[in-house]
Order: structure tokens, then sequence, then C-alpha cells
């Protein structure tokens, strides 16, 4: 096993362990990178418009190349007899389009303030803190209008909340250009020894920082879980609500046919909002050995069982055993049930077990 791809498990591995965290509690300064299609950072050589983020950003050498030329646009909108403000100006305009290029761009510019049917999009304007809002607007606020004439008639809204801001005063704009999450606005976030401790693609910080990959190349209906076996195989185990655990290594591919299938013994509905189904797993400490783990799942009960306790499903805890001959298969011909109880909702069921 190779750092490299040790490392990239322990990705995916950490993958849903932290997206739930980051669910469930905000620790303090909340370290994400992400760039503006969601994607993580990377290394991009050769970028010459936005060196600074060339170790670890967002933009490939053409993105840098159409921020140069959006540059250059933004300075040929600026009318000659105020060639003054460009001059004082053009360091802004620079470093405010170089920030698509940070691997934080995602924040700042907003991109993930999501609201339900309306497909999220960036802002043109980058998030700004105070003081430093406060200086800008001071010197710079005229090139506002024609940074927001070069991103075109998309972004005419935010372009007329700028400039009504404008004309009321330093507060209201930097109010206008204000970041729900403050620790991402520029340039503070700079500084911020928690979002410039040498994050990098291959490094998960102390506080809990690291870089996600979208499972691109399948799909999941509701998966409930991912573990791994601790046997040095690298596989993960994906177990889907409705009763199939897939088996997929690091490199993307899923093993055919699934590794469990008890789907036909789940009772469940097509309610959205069914929580019964398969809902936990875990590997005996000595799986390697001795091949068996644990699911725990709602099978269907019978009508007699359903009236005689007013149940409408059993949560049970059930051991199994790989198959001897292979190790991507469950042995179907064993089975041992730990534990039955009934359950009376189709809603308020979990099933974590470790
Ligand atoms: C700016 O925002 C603050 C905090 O939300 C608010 O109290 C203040 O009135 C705003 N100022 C202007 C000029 O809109
Ligand atoms: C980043 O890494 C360098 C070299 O490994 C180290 O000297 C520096 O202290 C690190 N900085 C932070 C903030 O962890
Ligand atoms: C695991 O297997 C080892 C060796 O066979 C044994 O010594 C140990 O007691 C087993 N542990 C458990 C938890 O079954």
């Amino acid at each position: 096993m190779t750092s490299g791809t040790q490392d990239e498990y322990k990705r995916y591995v950490l993958l849903f362990f932290v997206v739930a965290q980051l669910m469930v509690a905000k620790l303090g300064v909340n370290c994400h990178p992400q760039c503006l299609d969601a994607r993580p950072p990377f290394r991009a050589s050769s970028v010459s418009f936005c060196p600074a983020y060339k170790d670890h950003g967002c933009c490939m050498p053409h993105q840098d190349k159409q921020l140069k030329a959006r540059f250059d646009r933004i300075r040929l909108l600026v009318p000659a007899s105020e060639k003054q403000l460009w001059t004082d100006c053009e360091n802004y305009v620079k470093t405010f389009l170089c920030e698509e290029c940070s691997p934080y761009a995602a924040h700042i510019f907003d991109a993930e303030q999501i609201s339900y049917g309306t497909v999220p999009k960036p802002r043109a304007f980058p998030g700004l803190c105070r003081g430093y809002c406060g200086e800008f607007f001071t010197k710079c606020k005229h090139i506002v209008k024609y940074y927001m004439n070069e991103v075109g008639s998309d972004y005419m809204e935010e372009a007329s909340k700028l400039q009504s801001a404008i004309t009321v005063g330093e507060e209201k704009f930097c109010n206008e250009t204000h970041l729900v999450d403050l620790d991402y606005c520029y340039p503070g976030l700079l500084t911020n020894p928690i979002l410039i401790g040498n994050i990098s693609i291959d490094k998960v910080s102390q506080e809990g920082c690291l870089c996600m990959e979208p499972f691109d190349k399948v799909k999941f209906r509701n998966p409930i879980f991912l573990k791994h076996a601790n046997d040095g195989s690298k596989r993960m185990f994906i177990g889907e609500q409705i009763g199939i655990v897939h088996i997929m290594y690091p490199d993307g591919r899923r093993i055919t046919p699934p590794f469990l299938d008890i789907s036909a013994d789940i009772q469940s509905s097509s309610y959205k909002g069914d929580e019964r189904g398969m809902l936990g797993m875990a590997f005996h400490p000595n799986f390697s050995q001795n091949r068996k783990f644990y699911i725990y799942y709602t099978p269907s009960i019978t009508e007699y069982e359903q009236q005689q306790t007013s149940a409408d499903h059993k949560t049970r805890i059930e051991e199994f055993q790989v198959s001897a001959d292979n190790p991507d298969q469950v042995d179907y011909s064993y089975h041992r049930i730990i534990l039955e109880v009934y359950g009376f909702y189709w809603n308020h069921n979990g099933g974590e077990v470790w």
C-alpha cells in the first residue's frame, strides 16, 4: 500500500464522517476549501495572472487566462477621462478577480448559499472584510461600476444593489459585500491560521480540514453508511437503505454483483420519509479471520404478527459471513439472528452499529 493511496482511502472514509460533523457543529472557524464549481482545490502549474494560487487553488491555466482577459476588458471599460481611477484601483481589480482562484473561492463568492428551487450562483463581487472594505470604498468605489459592467447582464441585480449602496455610503456598501460566513472574508482569510494551515489535497490538518472528491462514476440510492473492514483490502462497503451493500475500491470501481442484497426481506416503502430499511453494518473485530459481520435492518413481518403486536416492522441485528471462496460476496447459506425487536413506526428509526 503506498502512502498516496492510503491517504486517498482515508479521505473517502472520512468523507461522510466530516460531512456529518460539519452539519452538526460549527467548530469555530469552519475550514472548508472549495472551488466555485464545488470541487476541491488542486495544484496548477503555469498560471501567470494569479500565481499566488498556483500550488493550491482553483484555477487551471485556461481559467487564469480568462481572468487576465476580464482584467483587460475592465481596463478598457474605464474611460480615458478616468485614467487615474484605473491607476489607483487596478490592484484591487486584479485581487478581486484572482480570488476566484482561491482554495476558498466558493465561500468568498457565496456560492454555497443554496436556497431551494434556485440554482446556486456565486456572486460576482467578493466578500470583503470590514476595514478593508472601508479602505476600498474610500479609494475605489467608482471602479465597482466597471467591474460589474464587465460581468454583464447575468449580474444586473447584484450590480444595481452595489450601485445603490454606493450612493448611500460606506456602511451600506460594506453591508452589501458582507459574507454570511465572516471567517472567509477577504483579506482576513489570508491570515487566519486555521485557513492557511498548510492545507493541501494530500493533507488533513489537525482541525479536521480535508478535501472531498465526489463519487462521480457511480450513483447510490439513499446511501446510509460507508465502512471499511479493517482488513487492509482498501474496500469501501457502502450500504443503501433498500438493503444492498456495495463494495467499491478507491479508484471508483464498484463490484458486481453487490456484496450483499437483502432487499427482498426489507420492510420499507417508496415514501421518501420512510426511515425503515437497512440502517447499519459492523464488522467482527476478527473479521479477517472469521469473515463475520453484522447488519441492522427492518425485515417485514407477517399479518399475524401485525395483528398480535400492532407493530409495522421488526428491527433485527443479524450475523452474516463472507463466502470462503469470494471475499467480495456474502455466503447466503449462513446467517444467525442476534436480536429482534418489534418496531411500531416507519419513522424515528436509526440503526448505526459498531
Ligand atoms: C449594516 O448592517 C448592520 C448589521 O446588520 C445594521 O445594523 C446597519 O443598520 C446596516 N447599515 C446600513 C447603512 O444599512
Ligand atoms: C506549514 O508547513 C511548514 C513546513 O512543513 C511549517 O514550517 C509551518 O509551520 C506550517 N505552517 C502551519 C500554519 O502549520
Ligand atoms: C480474534 O482471533 C484471535 C486469534 O484467532 C483470538 O486470539 C482473539 O481472541 C479473537 N478475538 C475476538 C474478539 O474474537
